[in-house]
């Protein structure tokens, strides 16, 4: 770490530097190549299990009249890549705090939620695998891609 901040510099005694796998895990992205994609897999048929747990409140039966966003159609779909990493970064939302994530889902989790909004959109069938291989694979239909 050679470019210190202000709120790093000596004398307050207050908080350490961040590990340098401290931020790793923190600022990993995954590119639309996908090759960044970790090691774990899921279904649809799993997905919707957490989902009923964690994410219809917000989202609505598969995706639909939700109080937030629609997952139909959602605009990240024709990239599945970026949609696991929005919902791995970013998913589930907190009820209680806005803006907040109410917990870090596992890969497995991630990958069973990627493949439920896909299930749901149409694109894969309900017990397809998807992985760190597979999602690369997935084909996204071109009257799927949402219109500009
Ligand atoms: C407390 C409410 C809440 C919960 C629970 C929640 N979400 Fe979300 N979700 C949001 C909000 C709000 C947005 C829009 C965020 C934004 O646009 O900044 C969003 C956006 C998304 C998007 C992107 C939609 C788009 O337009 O591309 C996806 C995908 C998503 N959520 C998946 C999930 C999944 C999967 C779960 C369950 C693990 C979940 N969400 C749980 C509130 C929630």
């Amino acid at each position: 770490m050679s470019q210190l901040g202000l709120s790093q510099t000596s004398g307050v005694g207050l908080g350490r530097n961040m590990t340098d796998e401290e931020i790793n895990k923190l600022m990993y992205t995954i590119g639309p190549k996908g090759v960044e994609l970790p090691s774990g897999q899921g279904t649809a048929r799993e997905g919707e299990k957490i989902y009923t747990q964690s994410c219809i409140f917000c989202h609505g039966p598969e995706g639909l009249n939700g109080p937030q966003n629609t997952l139909k159609g959602s605009p990240r779909l024709p990239m599945p890549t970026s949609l696991w990493d929005y919902i791995h970064r970013a998913m589930p939302r907190s009820l209680a705090i806005v803006g907040a994530q109410e917990r870090q889902l596992s890969n497995d989790e991630t990958y069973a939620l990627t493949a439920y909004i896909l299930y749901i959109n149409g694109v894969i069938g309900h017990d397809e695998v998807m992985n760190a291989e597979s999602l690369l694979k997935v084909d996204i239909p071109m009257e799927k891609k949402p219109i500009d």
